[in-house]
């Protein structure tokens, strides 16, 4: 038999038999809409809801009404631009700061404020040797982007200190903490963090796609940036009354199937942490090979790396036609490649369904590939 060896757990997780029952379950036994219906059913749906949040709230250290159900990271990003560029007190003489680290979510959205004339400039955050971003070269800025854990590097960022140096240089910068690759390997704690907004996809730890969780500290500061139903309590010709958060940010039908699969996915994903041995093991063993370029560090959340005189993608089609599943390309960071002065990489990430077994099977086809 092919077995597929499923090596790309950073581009989306394979997901866990808990979760794949949780929505085969709701939708044969429970499907109703939320924030509709009086019924038993409907009711027991908005229950589903109001639960699936507390769990996300405790599981990043927050209060319920601060988690937003998004349809992703990608979603988040995007609209916390809109939010915060359409409120009226928004300046256009504002500046924001962004890293190298960056995937294009994170940044694009800022840069097209930018290239509008919506935002007068942005700072970049300077990397230190480690290709960290460097706590201690914070700039001034009004709004401050942090990539908590690159998809390419795999370290985790010391976000904390970051803030804490950005709050010294603005007190009031605003900051956004991009935690979707962070997520799967570290506990998020947005107080201790102390950002005011904080965003990931649930595909990649665990849950399905087609959900994201926003975290926004400070709801009642910002006028939502989306209409329609569950977000209005009443309404004139005259006059709106909007409802408090989180159903002010949750205008129309909310992905109730992938909702229902997040608790069991978190649950999932604080008892079964990626075993990073394994991308040590793969570490120590490409090391070894004299045409193998590592990118990342032997500790670090996922192994990239290059070829010398072979193109990421065409290693990408060898793995792939020996069954192994690998990202390759610029990952969506085109900066970080950029400023390592490569065109793409190529990228090895495990999840808990990866075995010992997986991992030597990839380096023996490395091995043949490169000899
Ligand atoms: C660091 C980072 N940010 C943002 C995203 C975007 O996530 P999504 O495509 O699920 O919206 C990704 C996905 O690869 C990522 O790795």
């Amino acid at each position: 038999m092919n077995k597929i060896i499923y090596l790309d757990a950073a581009a989306t997780a394979l997901k866990s038999r808990s979760v794949i029952d949780a929505e085969m379950d709701f939708l044969r036994n429970k499907y109703a809409n939320a924030g509709r219906g009086v019924c038993t059913r409907a009711s027991a749906v908005d229950d589903m809801v109001a639960n699936a949040r507390c769990r996300v709230a405790k599981f990043i250290n927050a209060k319920p009404n601060q988690v937003v159900f998004t349809s992703g990271a990608t979603d988040g990003l995007n609209r916390i631009v809109d939010i915060i560029s359409s409120q009226p007190w928004y300046l256009e003489k504002s500046t924001f700061a962004v890293s190298d680290l960056d995937h294009h979510s994170a940044r694009m959205p800022w840069e097209n404020l930018m290239y509008r004339g919506k935002i007068r400039k942005m700072f970049k955050c300077e990397l230190d040797e480690k290709l960290d971003i460097n706590p201690n070269k914070i700039p001034k800025t009004d709004y401050l982007i942090i990539t908590a854990m690159s998809n390419v590097l795999g370290r985790a960022q010391n976000v904390k200190k970051i803030i804490a140096a950005a709050r010294q240089e603005n007190p009031d910068v605003v900051t956004i903490v991009d935690a979707s690759q962070y997520v799967v390997h570290e506990r998020i704690d947005v107080k201790k963090w102390d950002c005011d907004f904080m965003v990931f996809s649930a595909h990649k730890m665990g849950a399905d796609t087609g959900l994201g969780i926003l975290y926004i500290r400070d709801s009642e500061k910002y006028f939502p940036d989306k209409f329609g139903g569950g977000m209005v309590s009443k309404i004139s010709d005259a006059k709106w009354i909007l409802n408090g958060a989180p159903e002010k940010w949750e205008a129309g039908t909310l992905p109730l199937t992938q909702i229902a699969g997040i608790v069991p996915a978190l649950d999932y994903l604080e008892t079964h942490r990626p075993n990073l041995d394994l991308i040590k093991y793969a570490y120590d063993e490409l090391v070894k090979i004299p045409n193998i370029k590592i990118l990342t560090m032997q500790d670090a959340a996922i192994l990239s790396f290059v070829v010398d005189g072979m193109h990421p993608l065409d290693i990408g089609v060898m793995l792939g036609a020996h069954n192994i599943c690998v990202r390759v390309g610029n990952m969506c960071a085109s900066w970080i490649h950029q400023k390592l002065g490569i065109v793409g990489s190529i990228r090895v990430s495990v999840g808990p369904w990866n075995t010992i077994s997986d991992i030597k099977n990839f380096v023996r086809i490395m091995k043949d590939i490169t000899k």
